[in-house]
């Protein structure tokens, strides 16, 4: 069931997730399961405003990141851990021991999929913060990934190569072409889902997920079957609703 929000630009839609955001972390143990991109990143300012207005403390907030490339240095500057830090948890003063990443970094990929999937079952996501891929990938799942899938390596697609070689100085070359990330069924787990899509290359998947039929090959559509998924656009990215 999607409850569907649409406005006109990016500071409304940020503003629409920040107020679902308020709500879940009035809980006493708030979890969040919380993505990287562009898309969040005008949550995560107005998380960041509101932290240095009225104090919201995070210290009994936990947080599970959907996604991490794998072979990048934690330090690197694309790292998923980096981007994170960088434009959250660093601001908000967040407990790094709350933090859970996957961890591309070791020699056993596999083995941190494994570790990461017992992470997550210790507690269920209370929130889950998710953009879309162009091509209707949520997380790094991209089309073709079984519905039924945990926290696995993922190869990333051309087309998703080429969407990320913006952060990478233009150069698909430097963007990694594997990454960790929870699976869809992984997902599905969360309680409450929000997806932020904005902008005309968005609309396509956004169709696909909403109205497409439900396929591996849009992954987007398995929220379909979710009870409690609110998705935010602006009117680009709704265009063909
Ligand atoms: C990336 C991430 C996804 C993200 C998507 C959209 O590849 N792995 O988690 O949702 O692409 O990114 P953006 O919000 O920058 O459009």
């Amino acid at each position: 069931m999607f409850n569907i929000i649409i406005t006109d630009s990016y500071d409304k839609v940020s503003s629409e997730a920040f107020r679902i955001m308020k709500e879940e972390l009035k809980k006493e143990a708030p979890v969040l399961g919380l993505a990287t991109g562009s898309s969040p990143i005008g949550l995560y300012k107005k998380m960041i405003a509101d932290h240095n207005a009225n104090g919201t403390s995070y210290d009994n907030v936990t947080t599970y990141n959907l996604d991490e490339y794998i072979g990048l240095p934690r330090e690197h500057d694309q790292s998923y851990w980096t981007f994170m830090h960088e434009n959250l948890f660093d601001q908000i003063e967040m407990p790094e021991e709350n933090v859970h990443l996957p961890d591309g970094t070791g020699t056993d990929p596999e083995a941190s999929c494994r570790k990461y999937e017992e992470e997550l079952s210790v507690r269920q996501i209370g929130l889950q913060i998710l953009g879309i891929g162009s091509d209707g990938h949520i997380g790094f799942n991209e089309p073709g990934t079984p519905f039924d899938s945990l926290t696995h390596i993922a190869e990333l697609t051309e087309q998703t190569r080429r969407d990320n070689a913006r952060f990478f100085d233009d150069n698909i070359d430097l963007v990694p072409k594997e990454s960790i990330t929870m699976g869809l069924a992984s997902i599905m787990k969360a309680a409450k889902i929000i997806v932020i899509a904005t902008g005309r290359n968005k609309a396509d998947a956004v169709y696909g997920m909403i109205k497409g039929p439900k396929t591996e090959e849009c992954p987007a559509s398995i929220l379909q079957d979710h009870d409690d998924v609110t998705v935010i656009l602006d009117e680009e990215a709704a265009a063909r609703l």
